[in-house]
């Protein structure tokens, strides 16, 4: 089968075309006025020899249509181009990869985690590749596509239905992925929350990937925020390399993180009934709560105008970019928004 070729959509990106492939010409067909018609999908110069070399290496899209409407300057990172779709690859491999070279996992153990669907498909795909087995505590707001994804890997799923007095789920799977891990020695919790690895992956492979994709010139960058992993890590590194760029942190209204009552809401995967260690909030410049209708009206609306089916955690922080770049029309920033995954998880 034939792939897109990210890394040269990546180098196209380099030169100040970003969406590479897509843009600044024709394609082929009528309208191509006799030209001879340029391919549309390209391949890989070289195959890779692990669906694991596929992770990392997203593609950055201009937001033309939206940035036609608005006037902004918006380029979205699309991590649902990993393999298991989300941003939630690198995480889960960062994890793996260090607790293998602290000797903690070895081949046959199991690896026992809470998800809100995301880490588990990453876990599934990565438990089959290093010869782990994998069990996923779910809840009952898990999406059915999800369940049939962990089903058809192989993947022990365990069902907590009894709910936090909060309302949420989120404090009782974790609670039951620890009392597992500590009942069996041949078990492991990688503990996304607090563990740094999962902020380490996006240090070392996602804020240099943006950075490099903006050719360096990048005002803000946007992200959700659940564990922080993916939003500190970015930060961590983009801190390092220009203190000037700003960082906005996105979560869900109802959400702890920022601080405030939990309540239950419908962007599934961002937010959290408790503060997580993985986020560093002293790196993030300026903090947006986003309501369920906003996140989803922007769902559509980033559909409509770039042809995009998002994730509700993508809307929310594309709502938020959104706003963040009229306000600051005078400088109108270069702003990169962080998109974990796709739309097509929870059509179901
Ligand atoms: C769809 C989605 N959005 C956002 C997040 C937040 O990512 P992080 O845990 O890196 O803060 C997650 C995490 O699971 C997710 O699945």
């Amino acid at each position: 089968m034939e792939r897109v070729d990210w890394g040269q959509a990546r180098a196209l990106a380099t030169k100040g075309v970003p969406g590479g492939a897509s843009r600044g010409g024709c394609s082929g067909g009528s309208d191509c006025g006799g030209r001879a018609p340029k391919a549309i999908i390209r391949t890989r110069n070289m195959p890779a020899s692990r669906i694991t070399d596929l992770i990392g290496n997203t593609p950055l899209l201009e937001l033309s249509g939206l940035n036609a409407h608005y006037d902004t300057r918006i380029f979205a990172k699309l991590e649902s181009a990993n393999p298991g779709g989300s941003i939630k690859d690198r995480t889960a491999l960062g994890l793996v990869r260090q607790a293998i070279h602290d000797g903690d996992l070895k081949p046959g153990m199991t690896i026992v985690e809470s998800t809100s669907g995301n880490l588990g498909y990453s876990l599934a795909i990565l438990a089959k590749v290093y010869g782990f087995n994998f069990t996923c505590i779910v809840d009952p707001k898990t999406p059915r596509n999800s369940i049939l994804f962990y089903e058809a890997y192989g993947v022990k799923i365990e069902l907590v239905d009894e709910a936090d007095p909060d309302g949420g789920y989120q404090k009782n799977r974790i609670e039951r992925a620890k009392e597992i891990s500590a009942s069996d020695a041949n078990t492991i919790n990688l503990d996304q929350y607090s563990n740094p690895a999962a902020q380490d992956i996006h240090y070392q492979t996602t804020g240099p990937e943006v950075y490099q994709q903006m050719d360096r010139r990048i005002n803000a960058l946007v992200a959700s925020v659940s564990t922080g992993s993916h939003l500190s890590g970015i930060a961590r590194y983009l801190k390092e390399v220009d203190r000037e760029i700003k960082i906005i942190a996105v979560e869900p209204e109802g959400s702890v993180v920022f601080g405030g009552k939990y309540r239950p809401y419908k962007q599934n995967g961002a937010g959290l009934s408790f503060k997580a260690a993985n986020y560093s909030a002293d790196l993030s410049d300026v903090e947006i709560k986003v309501g369920d209708e906003e996140a989803f009206s922007m769902v559509q609306e980033v559909l409509d105008r770039d042809a995009l089916l998002v994730g509700p955690s993508s809307g929310a922080a594309l709502y938020a970019a959104v706003q963040y770049c009229m306000q600051r029309h005078d400088k109108n920033p270069r702003c990169v928004v962080i998109l974990p995954d796709s739309g097509i998880k929870y059509l179901s």
